[in-house]
């Protein structure tokens, strides 16, 4: 019993000790890439700085407690913008030209401009398969090959899409996709080609 009940303290007290030092490496990591990063350009410190979001999904290892992750989500679904048009589909030839491009967001850029004066790449192809002819793509998320041919063209789909390029977060709180209009990434009108890019019939994504 003495044994069980000294493996039980032994154990609580490491728990305790290993959470204390985990906390204690997170402020030495925060405080370090403030110290070691500099401002230049449009890339200020302020970057370093998490928002309550990326702080929950950091502190509770992406698994923050279900009523606060879905009071969060409620927030980032409130935060994005739909085109006033209520139109969501643009150009998919286009919308492949932004999946493939990931310039942007540098020092050496602009607000949402590269310093070639192109507008900024939304990067897709990182993450996801999407055209059936590029063979070079991430495998971070899910393949989007197919998506409207599998998941229907209606207009509930195109608004889902739009929201989720928007904001990821709004959908899956820890979502490790980019809030690429959220953040000024992208434009929205750069967002409905990529709707396009994965909803329009015509898409070789859907052929
Ligand atoms: C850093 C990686 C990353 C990048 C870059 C990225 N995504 Fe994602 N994306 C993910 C992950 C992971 C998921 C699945 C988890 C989730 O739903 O958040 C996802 C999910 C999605 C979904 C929902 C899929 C479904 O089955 O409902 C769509 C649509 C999507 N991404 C489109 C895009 C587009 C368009 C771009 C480029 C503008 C992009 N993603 C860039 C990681 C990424």
């Amino acid at each position: 019993m003495k044994i069980i009940q000294a493996t039980i303290f032994g154990a609580a007290a490491l728990a305790i000790a290993y959470t204390a030092q985990a906390q204690d490496y997170r402020a030495q990591a925060i405080s370090m890439m403030k110290r070691d990063f500099h401002a230049k350009g449009i890339a200020g410190m302020d970057r370093l700085d998490e928002d309550t979001v990326q702080k929950i999904c950091n502190l509770s290892h992406n698994n923050p407690p279900k009523g606060l992750a879905e009071r969060l989500q409620q927030d980032q679904l409130e935060d994005i913008k739909y085109p006033a048009d209520g139109k969501f589909l643009g150009d998919w030839k286009s919308g492949e030209k932004i999946a493939q491009r990931g310039r942007g967001m540098t020092w050496k850029d602009k607000d949402g401009k590269t310093s070639r004066g192109e507008p900024n790449g939304g990067s897709c192809y990182n993450c996801h398969q999407i055209g059936p002819d590029t063979t070079s793509f991430g495998s971070i998320g899910n393949s989007l090959l197919h998506f409207g041919k599998i998941r229907g063209y209606g207009a509930d789909m195109q608004k889902y899409v739009y929201g989720k390029i928007y904001n990821a977060k709004a959908f899956n709180l820890c979502s490790a996709m980019p809030r690429f209009g959220h953040s000024d990434t992208l434009s929205e009108e750069q967002i409905k080609d990529l709707v396009a890019l994965l909803l329009d019939p015509n898409s070789p994504v859907n052929k």
